[in-house]
């Protein structure tokens, strides 16, 4: 493989506030480097039907803060099939795109894992998912915005909760992964988070929930991380309803407004930091790692230890949040 001269840039999955600073990001830093930009538009898709703009420096002025991103996304079912990526490779071939730099979660970091190694190709990844379940990460870009968005949402809640003496479980996205829940419950203040890294049982859930009860404290939150493996806030809800009925429950589902936003100052500067070196490590000559933030510095990390490992929510947390819901 020659020197690179052209770096695409897509992003894929759900998307994260933040992704347009990343996006800016890694196209100035280009720009900087002498190298020209293809943006590709709507993740991998636009990869095999070549949905393709060369991307100049004014092309990311005024985005870094705006939510979602400009580049579009999808959850591309092609590029699981081996005739999807190697249309994709066409395309690559066609536009002279030498590196792509690719932003998303889990499911995009293995898509471009298995191209990557299929065609031999360079690419670049950066995490940008609200679920913050990249392994080798401590941060992941759009988290942090997600977290705060959920903040918001129970401090208003909280105001209902404790006015009209309810408990109430709401449900928080992170797919498989409990972050969101557990470190927005101990934010929030919340009496309880339930995740799917670790089963909690209604009858567990008595004690925290009389302790919101107590004289001085007459409202309950509990932060529920949607997933299979908990239920959901609505399995919860039910089953608290039917066993103890002298509560007054609700359910708040928080949804895709956690996805929005304007991201923070912390999602901004991660994305621009791990943009900018993506474009350094690219010229370096290191292909296929996935970057991100450990003790606040820019780490590598190869694509096969990102994706095969779960990222661990720590323990202590939950010890924490029960110590503090007293
Ligand atoms: O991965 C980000 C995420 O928001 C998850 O937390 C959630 O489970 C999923 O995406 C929802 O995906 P969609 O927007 O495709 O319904």
């Amino acid at each position: 493989m020659g020197a690179i001269k052209t770096i695409g840039l897509l992003t894929s999955g759900g998307d994260a506030p933040g992704m347009n600073a990343a996006i800016r990001a890694v196209t100035r830093a280009a720009i900087y480097n002498d190298l020209r930009v293809k943006a590709i538009y709507r993740g991998f898709k636009g990869l095999i039907t070549g949905e393709i703009v060369e991307f100049k420096t004014q092309n990311v002025s005024n985005i870094i803060q705006q939510g979602g991103t400009i580049l579009k996304t999808a959850r591309c079912e092609e590029f699981k099939t081996v005739e999807g990526r190697r249309q994709a490779y066409e395309t690559l071939v066609k536009e002279e795109i030498d590196a792509l730099v690719v932003i998303g979660g889990d499911g995009t970091l293995t898509g471009a894992r298995i191209f990557a190694s299929e065609f031999d190709y360079p690419i670049v990844g950066l995490p940008g998912t609200i679920d913050n379940d990249i392994f080798g990460t401590d941060a992941t870009i759009g988290y942090d915005t997600a977290l705060n968005t959920i903040l918001d949402a129970v401090d208003k809640i909280r105001d209902t909760a404790s006015s009209h003496e309810r408990l109430f479980f709401i449900e928080v996205m992170g797919r498989d992964a409990g972050f969101l829940a557990l470190n927005g419950a101990l934010a929030s203040g919340a009496e309880a988070a339930i995740i799917p890294e670790i089963a909690t049982e209604v009858d567990q859930l008595e004690e925290v929930i009389k302790k919101g009860f107590r004289k001085s404290k007459n409202s309950s939150i509990v932060l529920v991380a949607e997933s299979e493996k908990t239920g959901g806030a609505m399995h919860y809800a039910d089953r608290v309803k039917k066993e103890y009925p002298e509560y007054d429950v609700r359910v708040v589902i928080l949804g895709h407004v956690q996805r929005g936003g304007s991201p923070t100052a912390f999602d901004r500067i991660l994305a621009s930091r791990l943009g900018e070196a993506a474009i350094e490590s690219l010229i370096d000559g290191q292909r296929n790692i996935l970057l991100g933030i450990d003790n606040d510095k820019v780490v590598a990390i190869p694509f096969s230890k990102a994706i095969k490992n779960d990222k661990p929510v720590d323990p202590e947390l939950l010890k924490v949040l029960k110590i503090l819901s007293i």
